[in-house]
C-alpha cells in the first residue's frame, strides 16, 4: 500500500485508478472520509468495493480528541463546534480541490462516502461548498449545522444509510437532515437499517448498488 501524504495540512492516501481505459475514464472520485478515531487507511478496502475503477482519495481528520482523528471539534457528544466545523469543511474542501489537482483527476465528479464523523463533514461540504462534491453517500450521518440561506444543490444524488437504534444519532435528527437536503434541491434516498451506529454488510451493499446505478451504467450507453 502507498504511504500517505501530506497537502495542505492533510494527511492523506490517494489511489490512482487502476488503468485509465477506456470503462474507468469517467469514474467518479471517492472522497473517504473515516469516523472517529479512525485514519486515511481505514475506507481504502471498502472504496475499492463500492465503485472498482474510481479513483479514491481518503485524508485523515486534522483533529486530535485525546488521539482518536476527527474532522472538527465537538463540545460533547452530538454537540459541535459549529465555527471549527466551519473552518475545517472549508479546509478540507481547499484540500480536495488541491489534492484533484496534483493527482490529475480534477475533470472528475467527486463524490463523498463518509461514515459518522467523517459523514457530518461531508453533510457539511454539501451544505457549504455546493460544486464541489457530485454525490454522497452519507453513513449514520446528523444535521452537522443549519446554513442560512441553503445551499442549491439541484439534482445533487445524496444516500443516507441511518440506523433505527443507533444510539448516538436519534431518528428525527435524520429525517432533519434528509428534510434540509431535499429543500437545498439534492435527491435524496433514505435507507434504514435495523440495527446500531456500526456499519454494516447491508450498507456497503446498499450503496455499492447507489453508485454502481448513478455512475456505471451511464458509461455503458456512451
Ligand atoms: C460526531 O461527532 O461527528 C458524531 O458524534 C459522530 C462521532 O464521531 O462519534
Amino acid at each position: 500500500m502507498q504511504e500517505s501524504a501530506e497537502l495542505l495540512g492533510h494527511r492523506y492516501r490517494f489511489v490512482p485508478a487502476p488503468r485509465a481505459g477506456r470503462e474507468t475514464a469517467r469514474r467518479p472520485v471517492l472522497l473517504l472520509l473515516h469516523g472517529t478515531g479512525g485514519d486515511e487507511a481505514d475506507l481504502l478496502p471498502l472504496g475499492e468495493l463500492l465503485l472498482p475503477g474510481a479513483p479514491l482519495l481518503s485524508p485523515r481528520g486534522t483533529v486530535s480528541e485525546q488521539g482518536a482523528a476527527r474532522f472538527f471539534r465537538r463540545l460533547a457528544p452530538g454537540v459541535f463546534d459549529v465555527e471549527d466545523l466551519i473552518q475545517r469543511t472549508h479546509a478540507l474542501a481547499d484540500f480536495v480541490q488541491a489534492a484533484v489537482e496534483r493527482h490529475g483527476v480534477a475533470g472528475r465528479p467527486v463524490v463523498a462516502v463518509g461514515y459518522s464523523n467523517g459523514a457530518n463533514i461531508a453533510a457539511s461540504l454539501l451544505l457549504l461548498r455546493p460544486g464541489l462534491l457530485a454525490g454522497a453517500v452519507l453513513w449514520r450521518a446528523m444535521v452537522p449545522l443549519e446554513p442560512e440561506p441553503l445551499p442549491d444543490l439541484t439534482g445533487t444524488p445524496v444516500l443516507l444509510g441511518a440506523a433505527r437504534f443507533d444510539p448516538m444519532i436519534p431518528n428525527d435528527n435524520v429525517e432533519w437532515l434528509a428534510a434540509l437536503l431535499r429543500k437545498s434541491g439534492a435527491s435524496v434516498t433514505l435507507r434504514w437499517q435495523d440495527t446500531g451506529h456500526g456499519l454494516t454488510q447491508a450498507d456497503v451493499r446498499e450503496a455499492a448498488a447507489w453508485l454502481a446505478t448513478l455512475w456505471t451504467d451511464e458509461e455503458s450507453t456512451q
